[in-house]
């Protein structure tokens, strides 16, 4: 059976820098509580006009392009992970397809939130397994910036969240031991309303009535304490079930891509698996949370950065909105 591998990988983020001072000055926090809790300095915000999550994604998507070697018209399907497309309908997917001018292949939108590129990238790899597709992009993008509530009463949302896209080229091999080896999905959807946004939803008598906007329900909501609670668990576990199923140990890990939720989160799990700071990649104190690209951006600059070798052992992991988790491992 075909295996499939990561030819190449990019990632584009605004140019607009937003510091914790700069946060501020509109809402009640500062510069101390941001980085105590979440380990954030700065992040990125899309500017209106000039940015959108499909520019954003076809820089990420090129710079993948030219990194794999090949030509967008080479490419048999793109998988594309956000929650925050440029339209509500349709899908990311189809809008990034056209902007690289390759009309035709088949684009799915996946609406997983943080998860999302796991998800992304494990549907792309079993289209590839199966020998349906030998070339999948595979992209997770987002504008969270222009969704936030940015008074007091979503202050613990309005500073983490932050926008950026990253992009993949999958493509098919041969080669045994080498590319994803597995990936893992999992759901509870008992706990939906913890991390939600609940409007537009579409049983409404009107769902975009002034009521509801008035009322704050087109603004994403996070228990922040029932979702931290629940990452540090679901992510040793999910991370602990794709050593397993591959029969390997965590100590063979060469790198941990965490998602880039908080920083805290990531340093707890640092801390339980007792890895070295060379062995986990964090840049959520530069970018922010920016949901379905945090992998994607992070395993980009990981590369440029020389965190990754060839046959290196990698891990990602991602937990969030859902709730949903997912893993992967796979050989460089
Ligand atoms: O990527 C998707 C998954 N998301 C996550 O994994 C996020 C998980 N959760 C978190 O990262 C943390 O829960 C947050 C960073 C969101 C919040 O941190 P926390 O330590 O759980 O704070 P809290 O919500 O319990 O709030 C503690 C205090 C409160 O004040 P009182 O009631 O103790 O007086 C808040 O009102 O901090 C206050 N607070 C703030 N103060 C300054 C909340 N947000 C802010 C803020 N600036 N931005």
């Amino acid at each position: 059976m075909k295996k499939s591998k990561i030819l190449g990988v990019g990632h584009s983020v605004p140019d607009r820098v937003v510091t914790n001072t700069e946060l501020s000055q509109i809402m009640d926090t500062n510069d101390e509580w941001i980085v105590e809790r979440t380990g954030i300095e700065e992040r990125r915000w899309f500017t209106p006009g000039i940015d959108t999550v499909t520019s954003l994604s076809k820089k990420a998507s090129l710079i993948a392009l030219e990194r794999a070697g090949i030509q967008a018209s080479d490419l048999d399907f793109i998988v594309f992970a956000t929650i925050t497309p440029d339209y509500y309908v349709p899908g990311n997917g189809v809008l990034l397809q056209r902007e690289l001018g390759i009309p035709g292949i088949g684009a799915l939108d996946i609406r997983n939130a943080c998860s999302g590129f796991i998800y992304a990238l494990s549907v792309a790899d079993q289209f590839i397994k199966t020998g349906m597709y030998k070339r999948i992009l595979v992209v997770g993008a987002e504008i969270q910036s222009s969704g936030l509530d940015k008074s007091n009463e979503g202050r613990s949302s309005a500073v983490i969240f932050a926008d950026g896209a990253g992009a993949l080229v999958l493509g098919a091999t041969d080669q045994e031991n080498s590319g994803i080896l597995s990936t893992h999905l999992h759901a509870d959807g008992n706990f939906a309303e913890e991390l939600y946004c609940k409007d537009p939803g579409s049983s409404r008598e009107d769902r975009f009535s002034q009521e509801l906007f008035d009322s704050g329900s087109f603004f994403l909501k996070m228990n922040g304490n029932v979702v931290f609670k629940h990452a540090i668990v679901r992510f040793i576990e999910v991370i602990n079930e794709a050593l397993e199923f591959n029969k390997l140990k965590k100590e063979d890990i060469d790198l941990l891509i965490p998602h880039q939720a908080n920083l805290r989160i990531s340093q707890y799990i640092q801390q339980k698996l007792n890895f070295s700071d060379d062995k986990v990649f964090n840049n959520i104190m530069h970018l922010g949370n920016t949901t379905g690209a945090t992998i994607p951006i992070a395993l980009s600059e990981a590369w440029e950065q020389s965190r990754i070798k060839e046959g290196d052992l990698i891990c990602l992991a991602a937990f969030g909105s859902g709730f949903t988790w997912a893993s992967s491992l796979l050989r460089w």
